[in-house]
């Protein structure tokens, strides 16, 4: 099937009061699992690929073929998005190689730097018909940082400087800290559901929940149902993915074809997949 713009599914997730789910595409296992728990649950994925994962290939483009290659060859509604973007030289690279939407990451840096970088990644993503996602608060555990406190002052995204900066960027979607926590291997997160009903309120714009693996899922349902759109989860492929390679070798300690604990792998990913995307499309 043609590749679907993220903005047509956040759009209509949206519209519809449900969510549409991301994942990390980190190896090649990780998009064919994508597209089959897609497959199975019935519904819409956004693949995205996320800065790190692209320095680990050494550049955008072999890992964003892969992942174009296997959306399309797909029967589910899939879409590309660039994730955690912080070079500028990346968020450029969106442009022909298939991705609809970017997430331009500027969360690092004080308020007004934040919304300068942004408004100008938004204005050059436009152009090209680029959605564009930024963040505003702080979700902790980025490419293998220290966790942050997730209640510590100043974490959490305030919903009247979401307004603001909303309006100040132009940006599409706002992923927004409401005590989640990226690369948990836990789902023992709990969230501030009377702070994602404000940030609904104060900003015109869908919300994203970024690291989700770490949420369980009666929480996640509450938070697509408070308005959280879009649901990004990553660690939570590696944790099954890198679960059944463990079992396989412990059991096969003289097993060498990588398409024996592969398969185990691409198909523990799957499983995780239809299982969020069911709890996401509510
Ligand atoms: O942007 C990606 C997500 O926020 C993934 O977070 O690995 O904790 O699920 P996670
Ligand atoms: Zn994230």
């Amino acid at each position: 099937m043609p590749l679907v713009p993220t903005a047509e599914l956040v759009d209509r997730a949206r519209a519809a009061g449900g969510g549409v789910a991301a994942f990390n595409v980190i190896t090649l296992e990780h998009a064919e699992a994508i597209a089959a728990g897609a497959e199975a649950a019935g519904v819409p994925a956004i693949l995205q690929v996320s800065e790190n994962a692209v320095r680990f290939h050494g550049g955008l483009v072999a890992i964003a073929a892969a992942a174009r290659s296997v959306a399309q060859a797909s029967s589910a509604e899939l879409s590309l998005h660039l994730d955690h973007v912080v070079s500028e030289g990346l968020l450029k690279a969106a442009q022909h190689t298939g991705f609809s939407s970017v997430m331009f990451d500027a969360s690092k840096l004080p308020y007004g730097e934040n919304v300068k970088a942004t408004a100008a990644a938004v204005r050059w993503g436009h152009a090209r018909g680029i959605w564009v996602e930024a963040e505003l608060g702080r979700v902790g555990g980025k490419a293998g940082e220290a966790p942050l406190d997730a209640h510590a002052p100043g974490v959490r995204t305030d919903p009247v400087e979401a307004s603001t900066y909303v309006a100040e960027t132009g940006v599409d979607a706002l992923a927004v800290a409401v005590g989640s926590t990226h690369a948990m291997v836990e789902r023992t997160a709990a969230l501030d559901h009377g702070l994602i009903a404000r940030l609904r309120d104060a900003v015109p714009v869908p919300l994203v929940l970024h690291g989700s693996s770490g949420v369980p899922d009666e929480e996640i349902a509450r938070a697509v149902a408070a308005g959280m759109v879009k649901i990004n989860v990553g660690t939570a492929l590696n944790t099954a993915f890198t679960g059944a390679v463990r079992d396989w070798l412990d059991a096969n300690p003289a097993g060498v074809d990588p398409r024996k604990y592969l398969v185990p792998a691409r198909e523990g990913m799957a499983g995780t997949v239809e299982r969020f995307l069911r709890v996401v499309a509510g």
